[in-house]
């Protein structure tokens, strides 16, 4: 038939319509990619192992989710609310590259845990809900293609049932859990000799009501001289975890908005820098809701437009406020390998809990910490609210799990379980940066604290300086990576060592306060531009 004058139009007008969209990718950083169209379960928890596998946890008591148990085996729990006889998984592993799933085995409900990786890579998993409330889980991770799976505990449980609470491993190796729902109190994973749980009075007194709390998982961040800065509701303290003495009340947070679950902002310390000698520790709490968003989800309140800059090693520390881009409830926030944190999924209306939030937050922010300028990066197109998580992959991307406003596996809209696992490539990823891009060559698989060591990576052609940055694996759930930090270690020479190759000289953490016996991401960056991290285990 020939090419008609309208199909040269529509032609026209597609072409146009694609430089437009190209235009506007251009103006908003990143690319989203789909990596997976049905991980079997919606991911709740979700954290990266030292081998660079994922593990997604959702709960026990949600029915069946769409991946089966190895082996056709079913776990039967008489007491389970929806479905006594499970023979589908609740766990899976995830693993990057060829975006494929291994179902794990959980027993006991996991629903709203808490989590921390210990020294030894091993994931500590504490707490849930019902048989799991008091539960204590490990798991051990193996090279992508093995069989490492969940062990429950059977002899030790936690001192109480701890659901919503959050948990920072410690300088001394222990597994610290702070609060859950109607506790005040904190206790240590293995348990101290004296066994008890520590009252912690700062809880209560950030209670709002009992079942509309907004102060659930605390954000717990460990300082550089071991004390912790916890945070609930817009107030925070400084605890000296030995002693249990509350060594320091903050100044309230400005504004009206709570910043803790249901109304579910997040938050992160910022990276520790060998340039101040790693004294300087600044806090960043981003997003919420209106106080009245859990209670009156009908409304559908405005989300937090704000964050807060608080340096919490400073003699008088004041909050400074900031406006985001957008306002945001159940976001995530991650520390980049850039040095930059990005806030990630979430809704502007509304709070956490199920099918409360509307109006998703479908583009990503950068936060530059130099600046304090925030950048709105490419929006994706699956909306990620209540129960999605977001980690850092030792490539440099960010994966995205999860979102389920149902109790239940429902794929009705508007916002269905959400089964997709994409990652979220920030612009540093971009082709054009290759040429600047380090690539590990050699590398310590072991660092000892203030210990040096060197690595070698290949760059076809730096324009600017080096930088190293460690970061951990937290574990992550209802917005709030706990645990969650990175170092930017000294640099004391940088030597040419062969054609394109470059030896860096640094030095390990120097003490378990900064940066506790763990694995961490060491992540080459060159001119900004992060390579893939090599994993070290600094010990
Ligand atoms: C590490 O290297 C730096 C720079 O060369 C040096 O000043 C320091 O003494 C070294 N430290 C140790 C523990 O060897």
């Amino acid at each position: 038939m020939g090419c008609s004058p309208h199909v040269s139009l529509m032609l026209i007008i597609l072409a146009f319509t694609l430089v437009i969209q190209a235009l506007v990718c251009l103006g908003q950083p990143g690319t989203w990619q789909l990596l997976l169209e049905n991980a079997g379960i919606a991911s709740m928890h979700t954290a990266v192992t030292h081998y660079g596998t994922v593990v997604f946890l959702d709960r026990t008591d949600i029915g069946a989710s769409q991946i089966n148990l190895p082996n056709g085996e079913c776990r039967n729990d008489p007491n389970d609310a929806v479905l006594t006889h499970d023979c589908t998984a609740h766990s899976v592993e995830f693993t990057p590259g060829p975006n494929t799933v291994r179902p794990l085995r959980i027993q006991t409900d996991t629903w709203c845990s808490s989590g921390a990786f210990r020294a030894d890579g091993t994931l500590v998993q504490t707490g849930g809900d019902a048989d799991g409330a008091q539960m204590i889980r490990y798991f051990a991770p193996c090279a992508p293609g093995g069989t490492c799976d969940w062990v429950e505990d059977a002899q030790t449980h936690l001192q109480v049932r701890r659901w919503y609470a959050s948990n920072q491993l410690l300088a001394d190796g222990t597994v610290l859990i702070v609060g859950g729902q109607g506790v005040f109190s904190y206790e240590f994973v293995p348990p101290q000799q004296s066994g008890a749980q520590v009252s912690l009075p700062f809880l209560q007194a950030t209670l709002k009501a009992p079942g509309d709390e907004d102060n659930l998982y605390p954000f717990v961040h460990m300082l550089p001289n071991g004390n912790l800065f916890i945070f609930a509701r817009r107030d925070s303290i400084l605890l000296d975890v030995s002693s249990g003495a509350v060594l320091q009340n903050y100044p309230t947070m400005p504004g009206t908005e709570a910043r803790n679950y249901p109304a579910t902002g997040s938050s992160v310390m910022l990276p520790l820098d060998s340039a101040n000698g790693f004294t300087t520790a600044t806090i960043l709490v981003c997003g919420g809701g209106n106080e009245n968003a859990f209670s009156n989800p009908q409304a559908q309140l405005p989300a937090s437009s704000t964050c807060g800059l608080l340096e919490a090693t400073a003699t008088n520390p004041q909050w400074t406020m900031l406006n985001m881009p957008f306002q945001r409830t159940m976001g995530d926030m991650l520390l980049l390998p850039d040095g930059r944190t990005l806030l990630i999924n979430g809704a502007q209306s509304g709070s956490a809990g199920w099918g409360l939030a509307s109006n998703p937050t479908l583009n990503p922010v950068a936060f530059n910490p130099v600046d304090s300028s925030f950048e709105v990066q490419a929006a994706t197109t699956i909306p990620r609210v209540y129960h999605s998580t977001a980690v850092l992959l030792p490539d440099t991307r960010v994966l995205v799990a999860g979102s389920n406003t149902h109790e239940f596996y429902t794929f009705t809209q508007p916002f269905p379980t959400e089964l997709r696992v994409e990652a979220f490539s920030p612009q540093y990823i971009d082709d054009s940066f290759n040429s600047q891009r380090p690539t590990v060559m050699v590398a310590p698989a072991a660092v000892g604290y203030g210990q040096n060591f060197t690595l070698t990576v290949a760059v076809p052609a730096p324009q600017g300086a080096f930088q190293l940055r460690l970061s951990n694996a937290p574990y992550t759930t209802h917005s709030f990576a706990q645990g969650q930090r990175q170092l930017v270690l000294p640099i004391y020479e940088v030597v040419i060592t062969g054609p394109n190759q470059y030896t860096i000289f640094s030095s390990g953490p120097p003490n378990t306060n900064l940066a506790p016996s763990a694995y961490y991401m060491l992540f080459p960056v060159q001119n900004g531009i992060p390579g893939t991290a090599t994993w070290v285990q600094i010990s």
